[in-house]
C-alpha cells in the first residue's frame, strides 16, 4: 500500500486524475470502477476538463460503479445512476450502454447482485478502481462485520452510514436503509486501486486502514492484502499517521 499526502482536497483530486489518464492513454479500452459521494467529485471534475483538453477519451472505456442504493430508480436525482450522469457521464464521451450501475429497483434483487457481479467478471474486472472512505471504514458500502463479504450482495446501512448520507437528502427518514454493493472480494478482484480521503473526519479510519490489523471490523484494512494500492490523502485525512 502505497500512501501519498496532498497539499489539500484539490490536489489530492489532481494526484487521482493523472493516474486514471494514465490508465486511459496505457489501456484505452480499460474497465473503469466507480465510486460515488463527495470524495471523487474533484477527480471527476478534472478527468471532465483533461477530456475537454483533448488529453484523455473515455470512447473505448466502460465502468461498473460500486454501488447503488435499493428503491430508487435511475432518474431519482438522490440515485447513483444519476450523480454518475451529472458528475461525469454527460461530460465525457463515455458510451452510455459502457457505464453499469447496480439496478436498485430490480425485482429479484439476490438475482441482480448475481448478475452484477457476473457482468464485471465477463467484462474481465476492473483495471482501476477508485474508492472512498467511510467514517466507520467502510468500502463500497461494505459496513464492519464479522467477516469480509465476497461478491455483490444486499446491505443494510449501518445507522452512522444512513446518518452522514442525510446531508445529500431533504431529511433522514428519505434516506434509504438498503443498498447493492461489490463485495470486498469483487473490489479485492480490481487489478489496481486508488483510495482517496480528505478531511478530520476520515483521519482516524484512514490510520486504521493503515496502520492497523486487517479486520472486517475495519473494512477497508483489507487493502493492506492488494499488491497494487494507492492512498491519496489531503492534510487532515492524513494528520494521524
Ligand atoms: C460511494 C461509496 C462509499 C463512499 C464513502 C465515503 O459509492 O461506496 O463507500 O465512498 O461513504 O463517502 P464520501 O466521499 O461522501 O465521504
Amino acid at each position: 500500500m502505497r500512501v501519498v499526502t496532498a497539499r489539500d482536497y484539490d490536489q489530492m483530486s489532481r494526484k487521482a486524475a493523472f493516474i486514471f489518464a494514465a490508465q486511459l492513454l496505457r489501456k484505452p479500452d480499460s474497465v473503469l470502477g466507480l465510486a460515488t459521494g463527495d470524495t471523487p467529485k474533484g477527480l471527476y471534475r478534472e478527468l471532465i476538463r483533461m477530456h475537454r483538453e483533448g488529453d484523455i477519451d473515455f470512447s473505448s472505456a466502460s465502468s461498473f460503479n460500486l454501488d447503488e442504493y435499493v428503491g430508487l430508480r435511475p432518474d431519482d436525482p438522490q440515485s447513483y445512476r444519476h450523480y454518475m450522469r451529472e458528475q461525469l457521464f454527460s461530460h465525457v464521451n463515455i458510451r452510455p450502454e459502457s457505464t453499469r450501475v447496480p439496478d436498485g429497483t430490480a425485482g429479484d434483487l439476490d438475482a441482480e447482485c448475481v448478475r452484477y457481479e457476473s457482468a464485471l467478471r465477463s467484462a474481465g474486472g476492473a483495471d482501476i478502481q477508485v474508492l472512498g472512505l467511510g467514517t466507520d471504514g467502510h468500502i463500497g458500502f461494505n459496513e464492519p462485520d464479522q467477516e469480509f463479504p465476497a461478491a455483490t450482495h444486499i446491505v443494510r446501512l449501518d445507522e452512522s452510514t444512513i446518518e452522514a448520507n442525510s446531508r445529500f437528502f431533504r431529511s433522514r427518514e428519505e434516506v434509504p436503509t438498503m443498498a447493492i454493493t461489490m463485495g470486498i472480494g469483487t473490489i479485492m478482484s480490481a487489478r489496481s486501486i486508488v483510495l482517496l480521503a480528505s478531511g478530520r473526519s476520515k483521519a482516524e479510519p484512514v490510520r486504521g486502514m493503515v496502520r492497523g490489523p486487517i479486520t472486517p471490523r475495519l473494512p477497508a484494512s483489507v487493502l493492506q492484502l492488494h499488491p497494487d494500492v494507492i492512498v491519496i490523502l489531503d492534510e487532515e485525512a492524513a494528520s494521524l499517521l
